[in-house]
């Protein structure tokens, strides 16, 4: 993608205005910066992201790092009433305003998680996908996170990772990234192997992995 200095200028304003958000605990802001600037559609191409998860009607699905809830409404979606989705979180702020959410668009099929830093907290019986996006990056210690996080899969369950490339200057800059090859080591020594590798997402990688 050519990097015109407008669109080099509204990525640094994006990544500065989350900088800010987080620094200043504001959530609106937060919920703001996460959810893009208006065109994220365009190019986080939600709807075909979720068509590649294959998840089935009934499915149990977390959103690990759920934020203002971006995907976890098409999760919804695709688990249907049957289902079950699990938007977990460590922020107690956004998981107020997405439960209101929830509640407004009346989703009877979406819980909210306040999450630990090192542990999901999800219910004991499992899921069969643990979905993440642009999280990856904040985790801590991410090998043994989600050896822990193996303990919350049923037999078969997947972990898709999704999560900014650090081929920009910008997403270097601010650390909101992890290189390719990061994940994938990190998820093998966690006890995963990478199952799928999805490549039409423009600024992302986008991964499955599945119990080796
Ligand atoms: C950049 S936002 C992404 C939100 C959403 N997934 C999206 O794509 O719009 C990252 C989210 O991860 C959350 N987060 C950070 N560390 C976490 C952890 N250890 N467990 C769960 N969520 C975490 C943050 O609070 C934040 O809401």
């Amino acid at each position: 993608m050519v990097i015109t200095p407008r669109r080099a200028a509204r990525r640094l304003f994006a990544a500065a205005l989350i900088a800010l958000a987080v620094a200043a605990g504001c959530g609106d802001l937060r919920r703001f910066a996460y959810a893009g600037f208006g065109g994220r559609d365009s190019w986080q191409h939600p709807d075909r992201v979720v068509e590649s998860l294959e998840i089935q009607p009934g499915d149990q699905v977390a959103d690990l790092g759920s934020g203002g809830g971006y995907f976890t409404f098409r999760l919804a979606d695709a688990v249907g009433g049957t289902g079950r989705v699990y938007a977990v979180d460590v922020d107690p702020e956004m998981n107020e305003h997405l439960r209101a959410e929830v509640a407004e668009k009346d989703y009877a099929n979406v819980d909210v998680i306040l999450a630990e830093y090192a542990d999901p907290r999800l219910p004991e019986t499992g899921v069969d996908l643990i979905f993440s996006a642009n999280t990856y990056h904040h985790l801590q210690d991410r090998s043994k996170y989600f050896a822990n996080a193996r303990r919350y899969l049923q037999p078969g369950g997947r972990v898709a990772v999704i999560d900014f490339s650090p081929d920009s200057w910008l997403n270097r800059l601010f650390g909101h990234a992890t290189d390719a090859d990061v994940i994938r080591s990190e998820m093998i020594a966690a006890g995963y192997r990478l199952e799928r590798e999805l490549d039409f997402l423009p600024r992302q990688h986008f991964m499955v992995f599945a119990v080796e």
